[in-house]
């Protein structure tokens, strides 16, 4: 499996992503995409909106702001209860995530400790900094709000804070959405933006990071219709690999399971929290990530959140382990409650069947990591070829920041290169593309599988003779012959995966260049 540390390196390599303000040294826990990042992240961005708000109905999007009131806060429980332990070296003051630390130090999961639980496992194992060795303080909780100043007084007045997730902006404009969109039981709002937290221990690249995006969805239900899931039925025969609270008590593995065997088992007791897990982890593997490296873990007691009934979370092995990718966690009415009592205002809903008044509960919160999607893509797609002796990055095509790359064979032949040049235009406005006359065409390849362009386009002297182009196949190595006229049809077919790509015009060169893939047996291959 690739390491953090090579893929850190390779997206600097190849424009994906960058440490912020490198050249003044960089700044921990913050990072910035480059040309090729920015386009997968738009992506990525594109795809989650696109499945989760305008394929569906019942899902409305919002786009809230990074500072809101602060009272929003107050309200959500952030102010008071945000916080990781924090623990500093009574000698050199170096600053310690405490759970991370003994997690680090005696390989245990620390998650579900309390405050005083880590004080005494410091005090009884003796742990000690790691920089210095000398002895660690007490521990104390942390608050990771970013706080700032609003307008030109600094006083504790004008305090506000960065959000440190976007989902209290659906719950602030709950009432306002479900009136002007006209909203009915059960809905969504959906919102994709950033977030900050001061995270103690910004690590592991963008899985930890101080500023980072979330895609968020807020699901409403009518309180007394926690088990009348409409779509339940479309997702019965869905596996997932299943890792209960009881399986982690006792030490068991993950199992894979169906839906239906799952909410028959009570192993996930309501049949909303399990569309959402079947409906989002269907999105991951839906753009290219194989089922068998995520599985659905649920919280064991000590780690549910303040607000949270039930919480499950959607994991996928990291290079560093087994990690949390998604919080899906039942909030009953938590936050819209806390948001009416802070307010004063009323943000109930008027109930048509029983003529009442109804505080809607939410029964799921699907909350994505852009970033760490992202990091996860990556990992699914990053291979290197022993065959080509270069990384190969699979991405999914409707992912894949540029979809085509166009060589004209030598870049001194104006007869080439005009041809070239001119279905390059006329891919463009279709989709991103790339036209590349630098070095070999071995190098053109090359260059375009690092960065996941799904075919490459070679215009050659049969080209204006026969009027046809090659189309390779960046997985396979396989190329085809095909017209110049239907050649943008082809490539939509292709990049939307209507079509094989053998059948996609005459084939000229078979390869199985997947030899790459046989290295690992869990990796997906995508045409
Ligand atoms: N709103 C849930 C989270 O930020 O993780």
């Amino acid at each position: 499996m690739v390491t953090v540390e090579e893929l850190t390196t390779f997206c600097k390599k190849k424009g994906l992503v960058f440490a912020n303000s490198e050249i003044y040294g960089g700044i921990a826990g913050f990072f910035d995409y480059g040309p090729i990042g920015v386009e997968l992240k738009n992506n990525i961005k594109k795809e989650w909106w696109t499945y989760h708000v305008q394929q569906r109905q019942d899902v409305v999007g919002i786009d809230g702001s990074i500072i809101a009131h602060p009272t929003v806060w107050i309200a959500s429980g952030h102010v008071n209860g945000f916080s990781d332990v924090l623990v500093s070296c009574t000698k050199c003051n170096e600053r310690f995530r405490a759970d991370v630390l003994i997690e680090d130090l005696l390989n245990i999961s620390a998650s579900s400790l309390t405050l005083s639980d880590i004080n005494e496992f410091i005090r009884t194992k003796n742990l000690k900094c790691t920089k210095c060795k000398s002895p660690l303080g007490e521990a104390s909780a942390f608050n990771l709000m970013f706080q700032t100043f609003v307008g030109p007084k600094q006083d504790k007045d004008a305090i506000a804070y960065l959000r440190p997730e976007t989902a209290q902006l659906m719950f602030a404009n709950f009432k306002l959405v479900a009136e002007t969109a006209r909203c009915k039981l059960p809905f969504g709002i959906a919102q994709i933006g950033k977030a900050f937290r001061n995270e103690i221990s910004p690590r592991n690249f963008l899985f930890r990071m101080r500023e980072f995006e979330q895609m968020e969805i807020e699901y409403f239900i009518h309180p007394d219709k926690h088990d009348e899931c409409p779509f339940i039925k479309h997702v019965l025969e869905y596996e997932l690999l299943i890792l209960s609270s009881e399986s982690q008590i006792k030490g068991t593995s993950a199992t894979k399971m169906t839906i239906a065997a799952a909410l028959e088992n009570n192993i996930i007791q309501s049949p909303w929290h399990a569309y959402w897990l079947a409906t989002e982890h269907n999105w991951f593997v839906k753009l290219g990530c194989n089922p068998e490296h995520i599985r659905v873990r649920q919280h064991v007691t000590e780690e549910k959140a303040h607000y949270a009934k039930d919480t499950w979370d959607l994991e996928y092995e990291f290079p560093f382990g087994w990690k949390e990718l998604q919080g899906i966690a039942d909030r009953s009415d938590y936050d819209l409650q806390q948001h009416i009592k802070n307010s004063g205002k009323d943000l109930s809903l008027y109930d048509e069947e029983t003529k009442k008044k109804i505080v809607p509960h939410v029964v799921a919160e699907p909350s994505t990591g852009v970033d760490r999607a992202f990091l996860l893509f990556l990992c699914e797609a990053y291979l290197y070829s022993k065959e080509r002796d270069y990384v190969v990055l699979r991405l999914h095509p409707a992912l894949a920041p540029v979809k085509a790359a166009i060589f004209p064979l030598l870049s001194n032949k104006e007869e080439l290169t005009k041809l070239a040049h001119k279905i390059y235009e006329d891919i463009r406005e279709d989709f991103p593309a790339q036209y590349d006359t630098s070095g070999s065409v071995g190098r053109r390849y090359a260059r375009a599988d690092e960065i996941g362009i799904p075919y490459c386009i070679t215009i050659d002297f049969d080209s204006i003779t026969n009027k046809d182009v090659t189309i390779r196949d960046r997985d396979t190595a396989s190329q085809i012959r095909v017209p110049i006229k239907q050649l943008q049809q082809r490539l939509c077919q292709l990049l939307k995966q209507e079509i094989a790509f053998e059948k996609a015009g005459v084939l000229v060169k078979k390869e199985n260049n997947t030899q790459h893939n046989s290295d690992d047996p869990t990796s997906n291959t995508q045409n």
